[in-house]
């Protein structure tokens, strides 16, 4: 049994989308939030930049007593996780997008995939689409401005559907039947995305999926918190207390 809190980072407010099933999936489990926020989106930064902002706030959270650390945030996961594993003593799960599910599934062999540009362009995302969806033809797609207006909070304005039509409604003329939201932020424009997507495609977000593995982990390594454990969770930030305090208030919506 161990009580102390699971440590999930992210950028910024996109990891709340992990941070939401972990609470379902594993409720007596306290949680240590870590949105960056002084330096969202990292998506358009150059990868040895953001490699340092990850490490500080992974020493935050090991500081915090995190005895595992999700990366909800599939930029850092591409840019640090295998360092990572080598380098901190706790362990480490890792966000990727869904393209194994959705290939496994797909009945029209086309599959979308919005994530960032850094995402897009790693070497990481080439690899899983080569081993998990041989056959399968991959559309990557940038969601440009998604994660600023997640940020900003305006996920319901016309302006970031317009932005949604034009990255969704290609995928759609494709002829993909599932699309993967292979960015954190990402689910909190599930809505709108199924929307411009049109029925007959799924939209895919493998945060219950992520929360299944922490579970597992944490059952293999015998980390799980005592069952009548009272769950806390708490919010930090390299931004400070105000965006601290945002987090705390948008996940309390959740
Ligand atoms: N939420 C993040 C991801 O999953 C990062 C987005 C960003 O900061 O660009 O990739």
């Amino acid at each position: 049994m161990n009580n102390s809190p699971i440590g999930v980072f992210d950028s910024g407010m996109g990891g709340l989308s992990v941070w939401r099933e972990l609470r379902k999936t594993l409720p007596a489990e306290s949680i240590v939030y870590y949105g960056d926020g002084a330096h969202c989106p990292y998506g358009e930064k150059p990868a040895a930049e953001v490699a340092t902002y990850i490490d500080c706030a992974v020493r935050e959270l090991l500081a915090a007593g995190a005895k595992l650390i999700v990366l909800a945030c599939n930029t850092a996961t591409m840019i640090a996780v295998k360092r990572l594993r080598a380098t901190y003593p706790v362990p480490f799960v890792g966000m990727e997008p869904a393209i194994k599910p959705a290939a496994a599934t797909t009945q029209s062999g086309v599959i979308g995939v919005l994530a960032t540009r850094a995402s897009i362009g790693s070497d990481w995302f080439g690899e899983l689409s080569g081993k998990y969806a041989a056959g399968v033809r991959i559309i990557p797609a940038v969601g440009e401005g998604f994660v600023e207006a997640v940020e900003r909070g305006e996920e319901r304005t016309p302006a970031t559907r317009l932005l949604i039509r034009n990255a969704v409604r290609p995928l759609a003329e494709a002829g993909a039947d599932r699309i993967v939201l292979g960015c954190t932020h990402y689910p909190f424009l599930a809505e709108a995305i199924a929307a411009e997507a049109g029925p007959g495609i799924e939209v895919i977000d493998p945060a219950p999926a992520i929360a299944r593995r922490v579970a597992s982990l944490l059952d293999r390594y015998a980390l799980q918190a005592d069952e009548t454990h009272r769950a806390c969770y708490t919010f930090l930030s390299a931004a400070g207390t105000p965006y601290a305090d945002r987090l705390r208030e948008r996940a309390s919506r959740l």
